[in-house]
């Protein structure tokens, strides 16, 4: 028996399949569509556009150019909802809904009737749920970043969010930016529709997007207002309507082993986002592969990081995008990357390579020989701190504080620190180090971006930039300095971070890929005999928070749901 084409998919149970297929076509009809248009396959499109999604403000264009592409190529364009996460707008913070959102798109996908789907994303954590959804529908699929916002100009000085919103309000903070010059910077580090143009969590999503070949060449990088950001929308369009008829390729057989290593490479050569980590082993675990953090590690110390943005170098999205994209990238990663890996269009990553433009003078994407650093972006730590691993990423780091080691200043909690860290009366050197606690998964909730601890006031104002600093939280991917994250298990979990007393000395040892607390086992033991046992807390007590608490992972294994992963191989 042949498949169902189109509307005649997945059709509403009454009992009675012609009938419910003739009731869906004369709703359908009263929409205004002919039958000869009706009769086509259909390409749904995911629209994630909020007013409370400012990167996504450019979506009817966007669409409408993809609906071009989709019936210039002979299918039906049909456009769904899904709930839509604007970074900066949610509370407590996105990643809670980033598998509320893959769980939306997903069931959509799967409960309307569409032969092919083409997901817009960008914001943050969209492209993240949007591809996890597709992985686990498996429906054919192009994924389209919404793209990145151009620059901003401030007195002469180029700036970006959000590297440069930290970075001045860091300045700020320090008393060398007074009140009006900070409004002034406010209403100009975002000046266009798109994603933050630095190499952020969104910019390193849509790079490692590319590189599995869910999306097409040069799509991670085209400037979000640039024409030709709709022309590769209406591309994207023709490509998810010839998918539909063909059949493929799905998402299970673009995603290899190879494809995830690829990824892995990319992340690593961008000096991208440390939530491209958790990200993209969220997206594995919906298949039959896993992201290995030793292997990942590994891949860095081979891979160096040959694109000069932010925070790791010096420029934009839209720098990296003139000089040749991520294309021109993979081309300079030569034999790192598995080039027989298949993309979307049925081209492999050869095919993509071999077209990559050559821009003479360009200094944003550099070759092996002249890496902005020798090793890649990110580094795995263990050990008695962090015994499921840590992530640091380095090439954002003060280089004379990848080894230190300091007396712990401990906050509790978000709140905690949010309080004490400006008092006067604190406690606290530079050489120290500062420690976040309960603010992984379960305990902020939501794993919130308060990795990036500020700098003590009286330190910024005497001078201070940077200062060793270690949580069970994540950090924005535009952020920079010496801070290790994602401490595994995390402390509200029972993980050894609920162990620190202020005062305790801390070593970091990144070379040695090390984060060890310099207090005897013994004495460990005798604290953790005395921590409370973990009670349900009272945000967790209903609905889709009470789901969240139950059955999210920790961060080494992507903070899925865990009753979302796939079976794995072996
Ligand atoms: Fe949307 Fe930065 S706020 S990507």
């Amino acid at each position: 028996m042949t498949e169902p084409v189109g509307l005649a998919r997945g059709l509403t149970n009454y009992g009675d399949p012609d009938f419910a297929l003739y009731l869906r076509r004369s709703f359908a009809r009263s929409m205004g569509y002919s039958g000869e248009l009706l009769a086509r396959p259909v390409i749904g499109i995911a629209d994630s556009s909020s007013g409370f999604n400012n990167c996504h403000r450019h979506f009817p264009e966007l669409i409408a150019a993809v609906e071009r592409g989709v019936l210039a190529e002979g299918g039906l364009p049909l456009r769904f909802p899904t709930i839509s996460l604007g970074e900066v707008f949610l509370n407590p913070t996105s990643l809670m809904f980033r598998n509320l959102m893959a769980m939306d798109t997903e069931e959509m996908i799967r409960a309307q009737p569409m032969d092919a789907v083409v997901v817009i994303g960008g914001c943050d954590k969209t492209l993240p749920a949007q591809i996890m959804a597709a992985v686990s529908a498996d429906l054919p699929t192009v994924v389209i970043p919404v793209g990145p916002m151009v620059v901003g100009h401030h007195r002469g000085e180029v700036l970006g969010a959000c590297t440069d919103c930290r970075r001045l309000w860091g300045k700020h903070r320090a008393g060398e930016i007074d009140k009006i010059e900070i409004e002034a910077v406010n209403s100009r580090l975002a000046p266009s529709v798109g994603t933050c143009m630095v190499m952020g969590t969104a910019s390193t999503m849509a790079c490692i997007t590319e590189a599995l070949g869910l999306s097409l060449p040069m799509s991670a990088t085209i400037p979000a207002p640039h024409a030709e950001r709709f022309r590769s929308a209406e591309a994207s369009g023709r490509v998810a309507a010839a998918m539909a008829k063909s059949k493929g390729p799905k998402p299970s057989e673009l995603l290899t082993k190879s494809a995830f290593r690829n990824a892995q490479v990319v992340l690593q050569a961008i000096g991208g986002s440390t939530n491209g980590l958790i990200h993209l082993t969220a997206i594995a675990n919906r298949t039959a592969h896993r992201i290995d953090l030793e292997a990942f590690d590994k891949l860095g110390r081979e891979v160096p990081v040959l694109i000069d943005l932010k925070p790791s170098g010096a420029h934009y999205m839209e720098h990296f995008h003139h000089a040749g994209g991520l294309p021109k990238l993979m081309a300079q990663l030569g034999g790192l990357i598995d080039l027989d890996a298949k993309t979307i269009t049925g081209a492999t990553l050869r095919d993509v390579v071999a077209a990559a433009e050559d821009v003479p003078g360009q200094d944003a994407i550099r070759s092996r020989n002249d890496p902005i650093k020798p090793e890649g972006a990110m580094a795995v730590l263990h050990g008695n701190l962090a015994p499921r691993g840590a992530v640091i990423k380095h090439s954002a780091a003060s280089p004379k504080l990848l080894q230190h080691t300091g007396r712990a200043v401990v906050f509790e909690s978000v709140e905690d620190m949010t309080i004490r860290v400006d008092d006067p009366a604190l406690d606290v050197n530079a050489d120290d180090v500062l420690v976040l606690r309960n603010a992984g998964p379960k305990g902020a909730p939501g794993m919130p971006e308060a990795g990036y601890l500020p700098i003590p006031m009286k330190l910024a104002r005497a001078g201070v930039k940077d200062m060793v600093r270690i949580s069970d939280a994540r950090m924005s991917g535009t952020a920079f300095g010496t801070i290790v994250l994602h401490i595994t298990p995390e402390s509200a979990a029972g993980g050894p971070l609920a162990l620190v007393k202020s005062g305790d000395m801390i070593r970091l040892d990144v070379a040695k890929r090390n984060i060890d607390l310099l207090v005897d086992e013994k004495e460990l033991e005798k604290r953790r005999a005395a921590l409370s046992p973990a009670v349900s807390p009272e945000w967790a007590k209903r609905g889709y928070a009470h789901l969240f608490n139950e059955t999210i992972l920790q961060a080494d294994e992507g903070c899925d749901f865990d009753f979302m992963r796939a079976k794995g191989k072996g």
